[in-house]
C-alpha cells in the first residue's frame, strides 16, 4: 500500500515555521542540501528544481498534500502551483484556487488519505503544515524530519493541537551532517 510520509524541516523545539510563517532561519545551505535533494528531489518546488538542476529521477512521491496555509505561502509571489510535477491536493473549507495539477478540496483529509492509499501509485507526501498534520497524524506511515540546529522559541508546531494519544514510531535511519542538520527517519510501529 502507498505510504503517507510527513517529510518536513523542524527546529529543535518542534516548530516548522515562526509564528508569522517565517522559515528563513531554516538552513538552506550546507552539506545536507545535496544529500537531501538527491533522495528527496521531488519535494523541491518545480521551478526551483528546474532552475537549480535538481533531479527528480527516482523520486518516491507522486502526490503531495498541503493545508491551505502551506499552499498560500507562494501566492504573494504568484506561485499557484508550487509542486506541479506532483498531483497536488490542497485542503481548505473556505478557499478556492486553480493551478496546474492542483485541486482544492473540503473533503475530510483522513478519508481522502485512505482513498489515496487504496489507489496504485507512489508515496504520498504530507508537505504540511501542522494543522493538516494533526488532522491526519494517525494515517502517517513514515516521518522524515530535517532537524535544524536552532530554537524558534515559538511558532507553528510540527503537529497542531491533538488530544493526548502517544503513538510509537521506530527509528530506521539517521544522518548527521556537518551543517548541524540531522535527518531522521521513523516508521509507525505496526505499519
Ligand atoms: N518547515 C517545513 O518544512 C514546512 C513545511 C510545510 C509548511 N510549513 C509552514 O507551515 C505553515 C502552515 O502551517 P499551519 O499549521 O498554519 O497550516 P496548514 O496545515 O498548512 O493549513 C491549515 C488550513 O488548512 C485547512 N485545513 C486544515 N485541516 C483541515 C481539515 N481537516 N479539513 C479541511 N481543511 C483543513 C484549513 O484551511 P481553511 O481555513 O481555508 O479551511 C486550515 O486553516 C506555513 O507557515 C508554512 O511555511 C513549513
Amino acid at each position: 500500500m502507498r505510504e503517507l510520509v510527513y517529510y518536513v524541516a523542524v527546529s529543535l523545539d518542534g516548530y516548522i515555521a515562526g509564528p508569522d510563517g517565517q522559515f528563513d532561519a531554516l538552513l538552506s545551505e550546507g552539506d545536507h542540501m545535496a544529500a537531501i535533494n538527491e533522495r528527496f528531489g521531488d519535494t523541491v518546488p518545480t521551478d526551483i528544481a528546474d532552475a537549480l538542476g535538481v533531479s527528480r529521477d527516482g523520486g518516491m512521491f507522486d502526490t503531495v498534500l498541503m493545508g491551505w496555509n502551506t499552499y498560500a505561502v507562494g501566492l504573494p509571489f504568484g506561485v499557484t502551483s508550487p509542486y506541479r510535477h506532483l498531483r497536488q491536493i490542497v485542503f481548505s473549507r473556505s478557499h478556492e484556487a486553480a493551478g496546474e495539477n492542483l485541486e482544492v478540496t473540503a473533503s475530510d483529509p483522513v478519508e481522502t488519505v485512505r482513498a489515496l492509499k487504496e489507489q496504485d501509485g507512489g508515496a504520498i507526501w504530507l508537505c504540511g503544515g501542522g494543522e493538516l498534520a494533526a488532522a491526519i497524524a494517525d494515517e502517517i506511515d513514515r516521518l522524515v524530519l530535517k532537524r535544524n540546529p536552532l530554537l524558534f522559541g515559538t511558532g507553528i508546531p510540527l503537529f497542531g493541537r491533538r488530544p493526548y494519544a502517544p503513538r510509537r514510531f521506530s527509528e530506521v535511519g539517521t544522518t548527521a551532517f556537518g551543517s548541524g542538520v540531522v535527518l531522521s527517519e521513523y516508521v509507525r510501529m505496526g505499519a
